[in-house]
């Protein structure tokens, strides 16, 4: 009987644990513009969560663990943010910075892309977050769910935006009437006789959608394109774009996806003006309304994208082709980015896109699977982190697994993509034509690495820090078993299976 009250207040102890307050040390909003932020801290529930020395019009409400309202002057205000449960007590700064700047460190999120692709319902994305609350996701900073293509309606063949689009779109090449995207369930009217743009019945009440996800306490981001039509082939901003960001704004949407689709047709050429424009026209219109959306660009890296994004009001933007759930297409994403960190900063991100964890496999197949190995896997959300890439959960959440669970909540690995320098790793080096070595300054003077290895067999060596720095011992910790490994001179034995990798940080 001892031994059995042992191991139980053993187990309890174990299933105990304190709070871990896992905000970002800081947040952008502008300053006159409404905004929200749940704040995230993992640990036993019930916990208390509160947040004092708020700035003027900002309130915190403690039943919800939500921070919102608008900042009413520019300036950095530091807020204290607490917790405590049963087995302890946690506290950490948090500054909201009000000015230029949303998105001070990149959005994390979900998607209905590869998750529910073209079948996607609003009552499918309203589940989602309330499945994402159940397992906690919440908790870790997952906070947008992006509503992608096709959510507005389909035109019929006799709609006027065939002869807008000047039939330069093929109906035929757009796979309009055969293939994926021929979607009966969604033919209808663009837009209402003011000009609004319709949802399709599939989103009948896109408005109390949005309002339950928001009582959830998360974002909720939607998806147009600056073209008449959408990759998706329904209605898109065209001609609209201050009237949609206006409706946008009303129903409460957090971020905007802004897919580039049907808009080639109006592109004059590839120079960087035309690339820029459809962006900067609504990247203006978003600015103008009462609460903060994120924006984000997609057009698949065209014209160097992260040269000039943050231009047209953009904090993200695609860097290249959708990515798919195979080791080529993850590696070929994020090698892209090998040399691109010098465009990233606070407010300015990289996207290799959707993260390919978990069941992903709805929009290209039927069925919920992910072709990647666990290890694969894993070094996807290893390598996003280290690019400060925006993490957007490409998951269907009604199928999540204890392995995808233990990606998406290690604190420690988030911890190094929302990381304040916000700078993006490097490719510094290849061992030996082999493993990778990519490195990432983090804001507390530690260093983040990656030791990739993209070959077919493990690989067995020493890795020497001479290689990658002038100091000789460091400190590290093995960031996905939270395990230190001691201070280590001169080198660290490794062994790395095949398209595995060992993130760990090196403390001097
Ligand atoms: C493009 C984008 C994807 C997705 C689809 C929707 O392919 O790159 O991320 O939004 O359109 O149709």
């Amino acid at each position: 009987m001892f031994m059995l009250c042992m191991i139980f207040i053993h187990t309890l102890a174990i299933a105990q644990q304190k709070p871990q307050i896992n905000s970002p040390e800081f947040f952008g909003v502008r300053p006159g513009k409404y905004f929200f932020y749940t704040i995230p801290v993992s640990g036993s529930r019930p916990m208390q969560i509160n947040a004092g020395n708020l700035p003027k019009g900002v309130s915190y409400n403690k039943g919800n663990g939500i921070i919102s309202g608008s900042v009413v002057e520019k300036g950095k205000f530091r807020i204290e943010l607490s917790a405590s449960n049963k087995s302890g007590s946690a506290k950490k700064y948090f500054t909201i910075v009000a000015g230029e700047q949303l998105a001070l460190t990149p959005p994390m999120g979900w998607s209905s892309w590869y998750s529910y692709g073209r079948k996607a319902k609003e009552g499918d994305i309203l589940k989602t977050a309330k499945l994402m609350k159940h397992y906690g996701l919440d908790q870790y900073g997952w906070s947008v769910l992006e509503i992608d293509d096709p959510w507005t309606n389909q035109p019929d063949d006799k709609d006027p935006v065939w002869e807008q689009l000047n039939h330069k779109v093929n109906k035929d090449v757009y796979q309009y009437h055969e293939g994926p995207n021929n979607l009966p369930d969604r033919k209808g009217s663009l837009r209402d006789g003011d000009g609004k743009l319709l949802p399709n019945q599939h989103y009948k009440n896109i408005e109390q959608t949005v309002k339950q996800i928001h009582d959830l306490g998360f974002k909720v981001g939607i998806y147009s394109s600056p073209g008449p039509l959408t990759c998706g082939g329904v209605a898109g901003s065209y001609g609209h774009e201050l009237q949609d960001a206006q409706y946008f704004a009303k129903v409460g949407f957090d971020y905007l996806k802004y897919d580039w689709c049907s808009y080639g047709v109006f592109a004059k050429d590839n120079s960087e003006e035309e690339m820029m424009k459809p962006y900067t026209l609504m990247g203006d219109a978003l600015k103008d309304q009462h609460r903060d959306i994120i924006f984000s660009l997609c057009q698949y890296g065209m014209g160097d994208v992260w040269k000039w994004g943050y231009k047209t009001g953009g904090q993200l933007w695609r860097t290249g082709d959708d990515v798919r759930d195979n080791w080529a297409s993850v590696y070929a994403a994020f090698k892209k980015l090998a040399d691109k960190s010098e465009y990233v900063q606070p407010g300015r991100w990289n996207d290799p896109d959707i993260l390919q964890i978990g069941a992903v496999g709805a929009e290209s197949r039927e069925g919920n699977s992910n072709h990647l190995s666990k290890e694969e896997q894993r070094t996807v959300m290893s390598m996003w982190c280290l690019l400060s890439a925006p993490l957007f959960i490409g998951a269907n959440v009604e199928h999540i697994d204890p392995f995808t669970l233990s990606l998406l909540t290690n604190n420690e690995v988030i911890a190094i993509d929302q990381d304040a320098l916000g700078k993006a790793a490097n490719l510094k080096l290849t061992l030996d034509n082999k493993v990778e070595v990519w490195t990432k300054e983090l804001h507390d003077g530690r260093v983040a690495v990656g030791l990739l290895n993209p070959t077919g067999t493990e690989q067995s060596f020493d890795f020497q820090f001479s290689s990658v720095s002038a100091n000789s011992a460091y400190d590290v910790r093995d960031l996905w078993q939270k395990r230190n490994l001691g201070r280590q001179l001169k080198s660290l034995p490794c062994k790395i299976p095949s398209h595995g990798i060992l993130l760990i940080t090196l403390k001097k």
